[in-house]
């Protein structure tokens, strides 16, 4: 690939929730985005990424549990019974989480890793012409998703990305130019 062709890759990907929920993502392009996440940087090495692969009915699992504690929480009830079945919308759901670190420093940077592995997960997703969408978990809901996706109740979810065939392309958006400064 050279220079051009990444620039393109990375222009292109866009967040796209207009993902077909039938549709298929193989395992060994699974394996391929994975790798990708962990092969961002990570101070001193302390490779702070966790990653749980959600299919199938572990997806209405993962949307119960968050909903739940929504509910606990006092959440309103419209937007928790949509959490209920919302991850059924794409078939793949890869929860994305940090690990604590030894230091609260060590735990900043572990997170800044993950979502560099994160975007590293997303390109290779885009390469393989699949839609994706970083979302956010919602407030309150580490516990729940730390536990039913087996990770240290520590770690901390950074974020639950929807991948599957595309069903249209995500609208247009223009991106206003980098704010930089040249100093010499
Ligand atoms: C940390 C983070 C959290 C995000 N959470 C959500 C979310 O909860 N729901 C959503 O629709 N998009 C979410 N997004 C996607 C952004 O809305 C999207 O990246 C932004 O609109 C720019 O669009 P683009 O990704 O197509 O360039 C998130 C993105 C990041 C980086």
């Amino acid at each position: 690939m050279n220079p051009d062709e990444l620039a393109a890759l990375i222009a292109t990907r866009r967040s796209n929730i207009l993902i077909d929920p039938a549709s298929e993502v193989k395992s060994e392009h699974i394996a391929q985005m994975l790798t990708a996440a962990q092969s961002a940087p990570n101070h001193k090495r302390t490779w702070p990424l966790r990653a749980a692969v959600v299919r199938g009915e572990s997806r209405r699992a993962l949307g119960e549990v968050i909903a739940d504690s929504m509910a606990a929480r006092g959440d309103d009830d419209a937007k928790v019974e949509k959490t209920r079945t919302k991850y059924m919308r794409s078939p793949l759901i890869v929860v994305v989480a940090s690990a604590l670190g030894d230091s609260d420093s060590e735990t900043e940077e572990n997170k800044y890793a993950v979502a560099a592995g994160i975007q590293n997960l997303l390109l290779t997703a885009e390469s393989m012409s699949y839609a994706a969408l970083w979302s956010t978990p919602a407030k309150g809901a580490n516990d729940a998703i730390t536990t039913v996706c087996g990770f240290e109740p520590t770690d901390h979810v950074m974020g639950i990305i929807y991948i599957g065939a595309p069903m249209k392309p995500a609208p247009d958006v223009e991106r206003p130019a980098v704010r930089v400064t040249y100093l010499q």
